[in-house]
């Protein structure tokens, strides 16, 4: 047994020792691409043939490509959909989405038009706030700390005008600087708390760019401070970042309509406006609802995010932190009646730019601000928030009615039938035979089997 558990042992670090490689990102594209094909698939032809077939046939658009990430090898696709009838702020807009899961456009559309018929969407930017830290521990005397803040915090504003020149012109800059007393939670800890304006950009960059130069300042002064008490030691800067929380940066989308509008847009289903009041309800007290109705949600704003150049990492993980500000993670939607008058609102943070990151670089991003109007961060911020609420309206209304996989496996049917690779023939008879029938993974291959 020791004999055999050794030498599969060594079969196993051979074959990790075999994948390592040293100074991947220095070989030539055509380097790293011999290297993986040969490495994962044994030099098989048909993987060199995927990656090609991505490719762009316009060299400087390729290249554009590549240099978006480090080590690229090919392209990725996903679809590029649109969503018209957007009806916000008495504005009609054609929405650009970027997702891969077939029913969401689709569902965005129709809870569109619907709303489109009912006032529209009424959106509004309560707060733009953007937040930043600069994480550091000190050593020295408890009160000599904040005495050198204060003495040093001016210095901030003006050793930093350098990087806050541009933003300033543009309606931003810093807002505001502060220490945070954080020992109690953690020896030592204390916080350089910063807020910010970004006017039209995500900010990210400026954000970190001035942290940095805080920490370089609150490090490099002490001399200036003039008080043998405090130590070059007694401070120790650990790290300088935005925060992608940003309760302070808040985006509400509402739409409303008579209750019996409403109920009669699902004469089926008896009470259907309570119907989506209590699913929201049931997500406000329980966690497991509460995460899927919120991914619902964010299935329209990651959309509308990416068609538009924006971090949907940094949205999402914002969303979720809001979700939860009170103590427990809840519905980011909220709905009531009041005066037979049914409502139903978003609000949730939202850090977006329209300027800045890959949205002046990509094509397609241009293309999709274009389709979109070419919006401040604003206005953006107002469409995507819409998006959300249309797409948790599209999804509260498949589920308390039909239920969620009728629409969905109907979107879904086309790829169940690409999967078993079928003609343009095979899919007209599959549209016909599914209308009346339920699709599923097992139906559509007995539907191929029996048709075949
Ligand atoms: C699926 O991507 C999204 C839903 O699960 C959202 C929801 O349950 O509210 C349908």
């Amino acid at each position: 047994i020791i004999i055999q558990v050794s030498i599969l042992s060594l079969i196993c670090i051979y074959k990790i020792m075999s994948q390592e490689i040293k100074g991947f990102s220095k070989l030539s594209k055509k380097g790293k691409i011999d290297w993986l094909v040969k490495t994962c698939f044994k030099n098989d032809e048909k993987a060199l043939h995927i990656l090609k077939k991505y490719w762009n046939s316009d060299d400087s658009l390729q290249k554009l490509h590549d240099e978006f990430s480090e080590n690229s090898i090919s392209n990725y696709y996903l679809p590029f959909a649109i969503a018209p009838n957007f009806f916000i702020n008495k504005k009609i807009y054609v929405v650009p989405m970027t997702i891969e899961e077939s029913s969401v456009v689709a569902a965005a559309s129709k809870a569109a038009k619907f709303w489109m018929n009912h006032g529209g969407f009424k959106a509004e930017v309560l707060k733009d706030e953007k937040i930043g830290q600069v994480h550091l521990f000190f050593h020295g005397k408890k009160k000599l700390i904040q005495e050198y803040f204060d003495f040093i915090k001016p210095t901030f504003f003006k050793n930093t005008q350098s990087i806050t020149k541009k933003m300033n012109s543009r309606g931003g800059g810093i807002m505001d600087i502060k220490l945070i007393d954080k020992s109690s939670d953690l020896p030592g800890y204390y916080q350089i708390f910063a807020t910010f304006k970004t006017a039209d950009a995500m900010g990210a960059n400026f954000i970190n760019s001035c942290l940095e130069e805080f920490a370089k300042i609150f490090t490099n002064s002490i001399k200036l401070f003039n008080n043998d008490e405090l130590k070059f030691d007694d401070i120790e800067i650990l790290m300088s970042i935005l925060s992608n929380y940003v309760p302070n940066c808040i985006v509400k989308t509402q739409v409303k309509c008579h209750v019996n509008e409403l109920n009669s847009l699902e004469p089926n289903t008896p009470n259907f406006a309570q119907k989506i009041i209590q699913a929201i309800k049931i997500a406000d007290i329980d966690i497991y609802r509460a995460v899927t109705h919120n991914k619902g949600i964010m299935n329209g704003i990651d959309a509308v995010a990416l068609a538009t150049g924006n971090d949907f990492r940094a949205i999402e993980a914002g969303a979720h932190a809001y979700a939860s500000r009170n103590n427990k993670y809840k519905s980011l939607t909220n709905a009531f009646i009041k005066n037979d008058i049914f409502h139903f609102e978003l609000k949730l943070p939202l850090a977006i730019g329209t300027v800045g990151g890959v949205t002046n670089l990509h094509p397609l991003v241009k293309l999709a601000l274009g389709i979109l109007g070419n919006p401040d961060s604003k206005e953006l911020m107002k469409i995507i928030a819409s998006v959300g609420l249309a797409q948790n309206f599209g999804a509260l209304r498949s589920l308390v009615t039909s239920g969620i996989q009728k629409g969905h496996m109907k979107m879904h049917l086309i790829n169940l039938l690409n999967k078993y690779e079928a003609d343009e023939n095979e899919k007209k008879l599959a549209q016909i035979y599914f209308k009346e029938n339920t699709v599923s993974s097992a139906s559509v291959e007995n539907f191929i089997k029996k048709i075949r």
